[in-house]
């Protein structure tokens, strides 16, 4: 079996494997893109965290890029599962997790999640800002990571809520589409043995990468397995 998993701690699961449309679009991206870009965690997730009262576990972050949450879970004492449909990102965050002596707690693999995703349960499901100009059932996928939750264990998405002044645009001026927090909450489907402990709409204070400051909307979503 092709394998693009950057297995770094045992354990390695089949990936994706031949042509994928989401490939296509991300991998070129990455390549151009500087490797020292997106290595620091996202403020809403270091503020979100904490309130979680979860112990370091498992966890797996659905479209990791240059793994900056990743790293910094596995900095915490989480073991991380970090998957992305891009080889460039996935080898690059298995390189930075090597520098930083967290090769035990990272376990970075290549899936198009709309063909495949890691095994394993977790508790932390986490998609940030897991939003993609292909068309996919991003419903039917953060469905199938929901049901990879522990017992006690959390779903988090957080979604641009707003599209700040520096955000990446195709050449045609297209954001990609992005759901309400209720229509995301409304997708998952989950009803009896979750709770819904956030579905809220909250603005941060960000920075741009040459120091340009906006406020912006994130859509932040936490839901718990009983
Ligand atoms: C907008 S970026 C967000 C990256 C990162 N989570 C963050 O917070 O900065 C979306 C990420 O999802 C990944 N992605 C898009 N479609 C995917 C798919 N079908 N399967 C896996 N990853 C995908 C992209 O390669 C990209 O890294």
């Amino acid at each position: 079996m092709r394998s693009d998993a950057h297995d770094l701690a045992g354990g390695g699961n089949p990936v994706t494997a031949g042509p994928s449309a989401s490939a296509d679009f991300w991998e070129p991206r990455f390549q151009a893109a500087d490797p020292s870009w997106g290595r620091e965690p996202s403020a809403r997730l270091v503020e979100l965290l904490p309130r979680l009262g979860l112990a370091p576990g498992r966890a797996w972050d659905l479209g990791c890029a240059h793994g900056g949450d990743a790293l910094w879970l596995a900095s915490l004492g989480w073991h991380v599962t970090a998957t992305d449909v891009s080889a460039t990102a996935v080898s690059r965050v298995a390189a930075a997790a090597a520098e930083r002596g967290l090769r035990h707690r990272i376990t970075a693999e290549r899936h198009d999640l709309s063909r495949s995703m890691p095994g394993g349960t977790f508790h932390l499901v986490y998609a940030c800002y897991f939003h993609t100009w292909v068309p996919v059932d991003r419903d039917r996928i953060l469905r199938d990571a929901a049901e990879r939750v522990r017992p006690g264990g959390c779903l988090v998405i957080i979604d641009h809520g707003s599209v700040s002044p520096w955000a990446w645009r195709q050449p045609d001026g297209r954001d990609p589409e992005i759901p309400s927090p209720e229509q995301t909450l409304a997708g998952l489907g989950r009803g009896r043995g979750w709770r819904t402990e956030t579905c809220e709409r909250a603005d941060r204070a960000a920075a741009g990468p040459d120091g340009q400051t906006a406020t912006v909307t994130d859509n932040v979503i936490v839901l718990r397995r009983d």
